[in-house]
C-alpha cells in the first residue's frame, strides 16, 4: 500500500470543494448561517497560501484522506479564549482508525509551532478524550448553538 503524505491544500488546491463537503456535512450544524458556497470560499481561500490561516490534507496516491485547519478563529463566540486554533479534523470514514487523524493533528502542531503559535486551541464536541491522549488539556467548556463543547489547549513549541 502506498504510504500516506501529509501535504499544503495548496499543493492540491482541486480538492478544496471535496473538502468543502465534507466539512459543511459534518460541522455545519454548530455554526448559524455557515452556508456550504461559505465553506466552499473559505478553503478556496485556505488553498492560496501555506501560512495560517491555511489547511494540511492527507494524500494516498492523489486521493484525498483527510485534513486538519489552523485558523485565527473557529467560532465566534470563542473569539476572545485564543487566536490560534486547530479546527475541522476530519478523516474519510473507511480510513477512520489507521492513525491518520493523529498524524493530522501532530502534523498541525509541528506545523503551528513553526509558525511561532504559543499556544494553541480547539475544541470538540465528542472526541476530548481522543485529544488527551495526543497531549491537549482540558480548559472548560462552552456551548455553540446548543451544543456543548469541551475547549482545549496545547503548547506547540
Ligand atoms: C475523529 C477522527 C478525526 C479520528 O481519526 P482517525 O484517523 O480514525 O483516528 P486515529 O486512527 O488517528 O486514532 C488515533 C487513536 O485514537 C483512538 N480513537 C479513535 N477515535 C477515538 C475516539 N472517538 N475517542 C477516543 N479515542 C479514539 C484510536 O483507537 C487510536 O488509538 P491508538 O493510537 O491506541 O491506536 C475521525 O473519526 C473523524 O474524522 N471523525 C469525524 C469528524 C470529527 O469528529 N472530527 C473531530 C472534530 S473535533
Amino acid at each position: 500500500m502506498t504510504a500516506v503524505d501529509i501535504r499544503f491544500l495548496a499543493e492540491v488546491p482541486g480538492h478544496a470543494d471535496t473538502l468543502a463537503g465534507w466539512h459543511h456535512a459534518q460541522w455545519s450544524h454548530l455554526y448559524d448561517d455557515w452556508t456550504l458556497e461559505q465553506t466552499r470560499e473559505e478553503l478556496r481561500d485556505h488553498a492560496t497560501r501555506r501560512t495560517r490561516p491555511t489547511t494540511l490534507v492527507a494524500l494516498q496516491d492523489e486521493a484525498l484522506l483527510g485534513s486538519v485547519s489552523l485558523v485565527d478563529e473557529d467560532a465566534p463566540e470563542l473569539r476572545d479564549q485564543g487566536d490560534a486554533w486547530l479546527a475541522s479534523l476530519y478523516v474519510v470514514p473507511h480510513a477512520r482508525g489507521t492513525g491518520l487523524g493523529k498524524a493530522l493533528v501532530k502534523a498541525l502542531v509541528a506545523f503551528a509551532a513553526g509558525q511561532g503559535v504559543a499556544r494553541l486551541w480547539l475544541f470538540t464536541p465528542e472526541h476530548a478524550d481522543y485529544y488527551a491522549r495526543l497531549g491537549w488539556r482540558p480548559q472548560g467548556q462552552a456551548l455553540l448553538r446548543g451544543t456543548r463543547v469541551q475547549l482545549m489547549d496545547i503548547l506547540p513549541a
